[in-house]
């Protein structure tokens, strides 16, 4: 088995660009030689199928998606994330635990709660919060689903902001530029990272 692999995490709130460079990280460590394990939440497994089917409709109890989010996570991480790391791979995982902290809590679940039944989840090695204005993030998605309304992007855009005062490694982009400007920092947040975390470069093996 190869060294440990890393962890990193992308959040932002809907619309802040969260794919276009989960793709782009992702594309940039396979150009320079790691391996990446590309992943997203809510899951392709089994919970992650349910809950994309179950959030379709509007009206569904906020205690419930909390427990969905978080039973699909534990499944997540037992049978892909951890395992992806302890192969040696980087894993990139479109949001994490800190969505459920910040969307449910917005919900109106207790954040104590939140925490407490996210006791397995580890915390990322690395966290890029896509930092952005809730009515850009409206205006780049504007599919009209349930979570995307200004007013509601508005209070998890400050519950993740104080998040990423709370935990460590988190990193904020700011996701208002051009497409290539939020990426190039992005990318460089990464390789500082890499670089200062004991993970070389495979190009300079
Ligand atoms: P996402 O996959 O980002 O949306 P899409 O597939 O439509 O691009 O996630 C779906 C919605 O679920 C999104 O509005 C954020 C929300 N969400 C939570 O509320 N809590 C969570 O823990 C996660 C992972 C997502």
């Amino acid at each position: 088995m190869g060294e440990k692999g890393k962890f990193i995490a992308l959040e932002g709130i809907d619309g802040s660009g969260k794919s276009a460079h989960a793709g782009f990280i992702t594309d940039y460590l396979r150009r320079r030689g790691y391996t990446v394990f590309y992943t997203e939440e809510p899951s392709r497994g089994r919970i992650g199928r349910l809950l994309r089917e179950y959030l379709k409709d509007e009206s569904t109890l906020s205690l419930a998606d909390a427990f969905l989010f978080a039973a699909d996570r534990a499944e997540h991480l037992q049978h892909e994330i951890m395992p992806a790391i302890k192969e040696g791979k980087i894993v990139v995982c479109e949001r994490y635990k800190f969505s459920s902290f910040a969307y449910q809590s917005v919900q109106g679940q207790d954040i104590k709660m939140l925490k407490d039944i996210h006791f397995f989840a580890p915390d990322p090695d690395l966290t890029i919060l896509l930092d952005l204005e809730p009515k850009a993030g409206v205006e780049r998605c504007s599919r009209g689903e349930k979570f995307e309304t200004e007013d509601f992007l508005t209070k998890v855009r400050d519950a993740y902001l104080d998040l990423a005062k709370e935990f460590p490694n988190f990193h904020i982009v700011d996701a208002t530029p051009d497409k290539m400007t939020v990426k190039d920092n992005v990318i460089k947040v990464v390789q500082d990272f890499l670089d200062n975390n004991g993970h070389p470069r495979p190009d300079q093996e």
